[in-house]
């Protein structure tokens, strides 16, 4: 991971280095590589790219921002009232994947509304935009046949909690670590 990012970030051959060795470490050394990472003290613009803080004030209710994270994209949606209390009525029973896919809740939590939504009033879904059976980039804004998200690679179609409804993917969208900093900005990572 640390090496991707470093090298995602065209640093020199030397930054390259730098970040694989500190990787090594703590892939061998378990507590001890972590001292040994935070000693390096690694610079600010590569910590940046484990968070961003993203302004999300010009977000209207029904649009979608999509932002690069860790070179991937990441959905950040505003749902409408339809949305959420469609999003709300499914059953569990009806979905394909029972788990929340959800980083900031145990593993095991289940896929209801509540557990993929960022705020308790389910306005605001982070979710990954990676289809999760091959990795392509779903389309959004009600598409597919559960008015979420569709991704035409083989016919996966997600609802508007990104769940998974029909077609080969097998997971949910997976929502990485996020938090409201202030009412207009989430914090990724
Ligand atoms: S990659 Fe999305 S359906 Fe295959």
């Amino acid at each position: 991971m640390l090496v991707s990012q470093a090298d995602d970030h065209a640093g020199t051959r030397r930054d390259f280095l730098y970040y694989a060795t500190a990787g090594a470490g703590a892939v061998a050394t378990g507590a001890a590589g972590w001292t040994l990472v935070n000693q390096m003290n690694p610079s600010a613009d590569v910590q940046a790219l484990s968070s961003i803080f993203v302004d999300v004030s010009g977000v209207e209710v029904g649009t979608q921002l999509t932002v690069k994270w860790r070179g991937k994209p990441v959905f950040i949606r505003r749902r409408t009232d339809k949305e959420i209390e469609e999003g709300r009525a499914v059953q569990l029973s009806d979905l394909v994947d029972p788990k929340a896919e959800n980083e900031n809740l145990p593993p095991d939590s289940d896929a209801r509304d509540e557990n993929r939504t960022l705020d308790k009033d389910g306005n605001w879904l982070v979710m990954m935009g990676v289809c999760t059976h091959l990795g392509c980039v779903p389309l959004g804004n009600n598409a597919g046949d559960f008015d979420g998200w569709f991704c035409p690679c083989h016919g996966s179609h997600y609802d508007t909690a990104g769940r998974i409804r029909k077609g080969p993917a097998p997971r949910n969208l997976g929502i990485p670590v996020a938090a409201f900093t202030d009412d207009t900005t989430i914090k990724l990572g």
